[in-house]
């Protein structure tokens, strides 16, 4: 297995970083997770915007341009002979003496990971998962704004921490108000009298391109959409619950604290949407030729 770092592909135990990296001392940089279908790195555009939106708004800036990283992100697929990934790019703020201070770091660390998609177990989209709503609340967005994709996660392990105890998989975090926001790596939607809910990036929450796709999706199902602030009352007086990621799509939730739900239409009218649109979305990047893979 190869890892893409810095500026090349090197052997997977050749893959290191320095102890004083400041990913690694202060979780300073930045990261994506995208998924490769069928040679296709779905939603690649969208998912390179928010990373340079997100290295934007910690004041880092990525050493490579959009053409350059795609390039690396097709080159770590094809060297590791992968159709069907999951692909993690992380950019951190690079090695540098001990020190807040971003200009103690000179040279961002940048490295592309990709293994074969390792699909969830076929038995949560049946069944559904099971969620809490965590006492951790989600980061300020005045302090830690949660649009920023960033290395550091301890809220949101924080929250996995609180889930793992309960024997729930997702932990649902509210923000200061006592809104509903987003899980610890998904974003929240729920069905009540006819209408599909789901938390407005207002109350702190990142945008999920998951997320997007699945509202633009229920409006052309011609499904009624409220973006807006929601408590725990409104997501436990739901008829269902789903939760939305790059990597598990669209996840039916049978459980949120003491509430059963059943993994009901809505969720799996929009699964099979997503499905349909990620098709003709690698049938189109296809259909557009080689160029698309990052090459000249
Ligand atoms: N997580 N909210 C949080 C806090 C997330 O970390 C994620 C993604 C999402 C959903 O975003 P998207 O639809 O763009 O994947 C919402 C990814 C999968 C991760 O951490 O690996």
């Amino acid at each position: 297995m190869y890892v893409y770092l810095n500026d090349r592909l090197v052997p997977r135990a050749e893959a290191t970083v320095s102890v004083f990296d400041h990913g690694f001392l202060y979780g300073d940089g930045v990261y994506e997770t995208m998924r490769v279908y069928d040679d296709v790195v779905f939603m690649l555009d969208e998912h390179l915007m928010r990373l340079f939106r997100s290295a934007t708004l910690i004041g880092l800036t990525i050493p490579l341009d959009a053409e350059r990283i795609r390039a690396a992100i097709y080159d770590t697929l094809s060297a590791n002979s992968l159709k069907n990934a999951y692909v993690r790019l992380t950019i951190s703020r690079g090695y540098g003496p001990i020190g807040l201070d971003p200009d103690l770091c000179s040279t961002p660390t940048f490295v592309v990971i990709a293994e074969e998609m390792k699909d969830y177990p076929k038995a949560f989209y049946v069944k559904g998962i099971s969620v809490i709503i965590a006492k951790t609340k989600r980061n300020l967005s005045d302090a830690i704004n949660p649009q920023i994709k960033s290395l550091n996660f301890l809220n949101n392990i924080l929250a996995k921490i609180e889930a793992k105890r309960e024997d729930a998989y997702e932990a649902i975090m509210l923000n200061g108000s006592g809104y509903l926001t987003e899980g610890t790596i998904s974003n929240v939607f729920f069905y009540r009298d006819d209408i599909l809910c789901t938390p407005s990036i207002g109350c702190g929450l990142l945008d999920g391109i998951t997320r997007t796709v699945i509202l633009d999706l229920a409006v052309r199902e011609g499904l009624m959409v409220r973006e807006g602030e929601f408590g725990k009352k409104d997501i436990h007086a739901a008829h269902e619950v789903f939760l939305t990621n790059t990597t598990m799509e669209v996840m039916p939730v049978f459980q949120v604290d003491e509430v059963r739900y059943n993994v009901g239409d809505v969720g799996k009218l929009l699964r099979k949407a997503y499905r349909e649109e990620v098709n003709a979305y690698v049938r189109n990047m296809k259909g557009r030729g080689p160029s698309l893979w990052g090459y000249e």
